[in-house]
């Protein structure tokens, strides 16, 4: 039996302006632009193999995907058939080197390793904009994970979504900034955020919501640029506040407690030292500050007795040696 394989590496990404609602979910189009960077110590190693005959499968980290949960990989896998005109199946073997479904974007370096993967294995050399149409498939933040530093999300206009694909606005070296990834909890989230996107539609406060996220990417865009720190943490914390208060108004609660006492702490430090915090679907907490304040972070964090990682801004989406 004939077998093309390949093996991409791809990290995960934490929004600072958040990717929250679908245009259209079959191929989650957003609603709106959103702007991340990709984390260096956080990723995800997907190896494809494409073989004539048998199923699709997919394991991650040694747990065998049932085919109930097979949706978002096979659209990646149907969208690579489709351009190849073949009917081969596809064998994923992906490993995260950090607890995946905890808020901690596993979906977005998982589904971008495994768009790099299939379709390098499927003898398809994808643009960077194609792989990040590609990846978004699978997962809607996932399109973020393909270009390297600092990415924004174009929610586009095209209602197949041509367009909605994420570009690099500056390299991962761009702003020395650390990253501490404090690790709260290591469970599952409760409510997936597909699901939660859904219910969140249905909260009094949405209009509202996403006509105050519209210009939200394109403001943090120019906040990176200029490296402007005290403009740069006043957006991120108010993309993210505003994201877990419209969940809570539809009844969706991320935080435990630890995730709230860091996040008051945060908010009270940054009004006199440049640090900023946001969480994602989840209850852990990402830190950013710049430089100069590190040693002090460092020991506030180590204070908390919470277990963390401390990293910086990554690069792209890469194929590794199988
Ligand atoms: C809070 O990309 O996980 O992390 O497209 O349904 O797979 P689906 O959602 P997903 O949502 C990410 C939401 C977020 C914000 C963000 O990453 O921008």
């Amino acid at each position: 039996m004939k077998k093309e394989i390949a093996k991409a590496r791809a990290y995960a990404n934490i929004a600072i302006a958040k990717y929250w609602g679908k245009r259209d979910e079959s191929v989650n189009l957003p609603i709106f632009d959103s702007l991340a960077f990709n984390v260096a110590d956080l990723y995800s190693e997907t190896t494809a193999r494409w073989v004539d005959e048998g199923e699709d499968s997919l394991t991650i980290d040694n747990w065998s995907v049932p085919p109930s949960l097979m949706g978002r990989t096979l659209r990646i896998l149907d969208a690579i058939r489709h351009e190849k005109s073949w009917s081969k199946r596809c064998i994923l073997e992906s490993t995260n080197n950090f607890p995946r479904a905890t808020g901690l974007a596993s979906s977005s370096s998982g589904s971008a390793a495994m768009a790099l993967a299939a379709s390098w294995a499927a003898g398809l050399d994808l643009s960077e904009s194609e792989l990040s149409v590609l990846a978004r498939l699978g997962s809607g933040s996932a399109a973020r994970s393909i270009p390297g530093g600092w990415t924004r999300m174009s929610a586009g206009s095209d209602p197949l979504g041509s367009d909605a694909f994420a570009h690099s606005i500056a390299p991962a070296d761009h702003w020395d900034l650390s990253v501490f990834v404090v690790k709260i909890s290591t469970l599952p989230k409760a409510v997936s955020s597909t699901e939660a996107m859904r219910t969140c539609v249905k909260s009094p406060f949405w209009e509202a919501y996403v006509e105050a996220s519209q210009e939200m990417a394109k403001r943090v865009e120019v906040a990176v640029l200029r490296r402007d720190f005290p403009s740069f943490a006043k957006l991120c914390h108010e993309s993210c506040l505003m994201l877990h208060a419209l969940s809570l108004s539809a009844g969706i609660c991320y935080f435990e407690p630890e995730s709230i006492a860091i996040l008051q702490r945060v908010l009270r430090q940054s009004t006199a030292i440049p640090v900023c915090c946001t969480l994602d679907a989840g209850a852990n907490v990402v830190i950013l500050c710049e430089r100069m304040v590190r040693p002090f972070m460092l020991n506030d964090i180590m204070g908390m007795g919470l277990d963390y990682v401390e990293t910086r801004v990554g690069g792209g989406a890469e194929l590794i040696k199988c």
